[in-house]
């Protein structure tokens, strides 16, 4: 097929994805074994079945019980290898990953551990194949702001491992404005700002996110349709949303792919990418999202080339390296 052996050679920029999302079954279940931690699923079979969402929280619960697994130095090491490697096979030349301290800490793992497994992976990636990496230090919104504001201070010690800070988990009560003294102290450290933002919850979220947390760009924002007044908001600023056609299929966000609405975010003239989100447990890495696409909607060459465009121009690279890569 000529779009997909052209959609797999062509060079790509990935910003929405949670380092966590890419545990395979296979290794879950390896390390669950290694690190004695007790699951209710004993085989590839059983956990597999575990795999059908009804909505955000049915996946978050799986999710978080998923990164449980993950202990030591070598885990973290092993998981962050493993998708670079990903990265490398998909042409994904520059990638934004989510960590997500706030999964790790209540097992009693602390950023001395992951952090010293990421890092040797990324400077590893880097040097064999020039992989260009960059790390959003990820905060869950259904905790409290105040244990958002120490894990801030704690990652002070590894300041220049992070380019950003983004926002996720539950949306559904967990509106931004939750988190304006976290963007605040955050943008005063020199962070830039994303967050997840109108996957579930309404425009009023998307609004609240640019308002009260300034973020530079949307993570999902697919649910800004509802209100046109905010679309024109999202096209004059150029703010850019993290798409992820497969996630949002998956957790019920859209009821099939040929329903989704990325073509007309595109078509209003916004600064629409592609993404994978959390690729092991939605079934597909990002050329995969990129093919679904193609056969659900038709999406053409130019389309993915726009889309393509965008990844980088949305990317927190700075303005020379982007140039560099457009
Ligand atoms: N964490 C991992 N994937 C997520 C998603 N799609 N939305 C919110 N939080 C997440
Ligand atoms: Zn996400």
């Amino acid at each position: 097929n000529r779009f997909e052996d052209w959609l797999r050679a062509a060079p790509k920029a990935e910003l929405h994805l949670h380092l966590d999302g890419t545990l395979g079954a296979g290794r879950l279940l390896q390390l669950a074994d290694k690190n004695n931690v007790p699951l209710p699923y004993n085989t590839l079979q059983e956990l597999e079945a575990a795999y059908h969402f009804e909505n955000l929280q049915s996946f978050l619960d799986l999710y978080y019980l998923g990164a449980s697994v993950l202990r030591e130095e070598e885990d973290f090491y092993a998981l962050m290898m493993d998708y670079l490697l990903r990265c490398r096979k998909n042409n994904i030349v520059h990638t934004e990953i989510m960590i997500e301290p706030q999964t790790y800490l209540p097992n009693g793992i602390d950023f001395p551990v992951f952090m010293a497994g990421f890092q040797r992976a990324v400077m590893e990636a880097r040097s064999r194949w020039g992989q260009s990496v960059q790390l959003i230090l990820s905060f869950l919104r259904h905790l409290p702001e105040s244990a958002a504001l120490d894990v801030l201070d704690k990652a002070e010690n590894y300041r220049d491992d992070f380019v950003a800070i983004g926002l996720a988990s539950s949306e559904q009560g967990n509106p931004p404005q939750k988190f304006t003294e976290l963007y605040r102290r955050a943008r005063e450290r020199g962070y830039r700002l994303t967050a997840h933002a109108g996957e579930e919850g309404p425009p009023a979220f998307i609004r609240s996110a640019l308002e009260d947390l300034t973020v530079e760009r949307i993570d999902h924002g697919v649910r800004c349709l509802e209100d046109d007044t905010l679309v024109e908001v999202l096209r004059e600023r150029r703010i850019p949303l993290t798409v992820c056609p497969l996630s949002n299929v998956r957790l019920c966000v859209f009821p099939t792919m040929k329903q989704h609405n990325i073509l007309q975010l595109l078509a209003r003239g916004l600064v629409v990418t592609v993404n994978s989100d959390d690729p092991a447990y939605f079934g597909g890495y990002l050329n995969d999202n990129f093919i679904a696409l193609h056969r659900a909607l038709n999406l053409n060459r130019s389309q993915a080339l726009q889309m393509l465009r965008n990844g980088f121009e949305a990317s927190f690279l700075a303005t020379a390296e982007k140039s560099e890569r457009l």
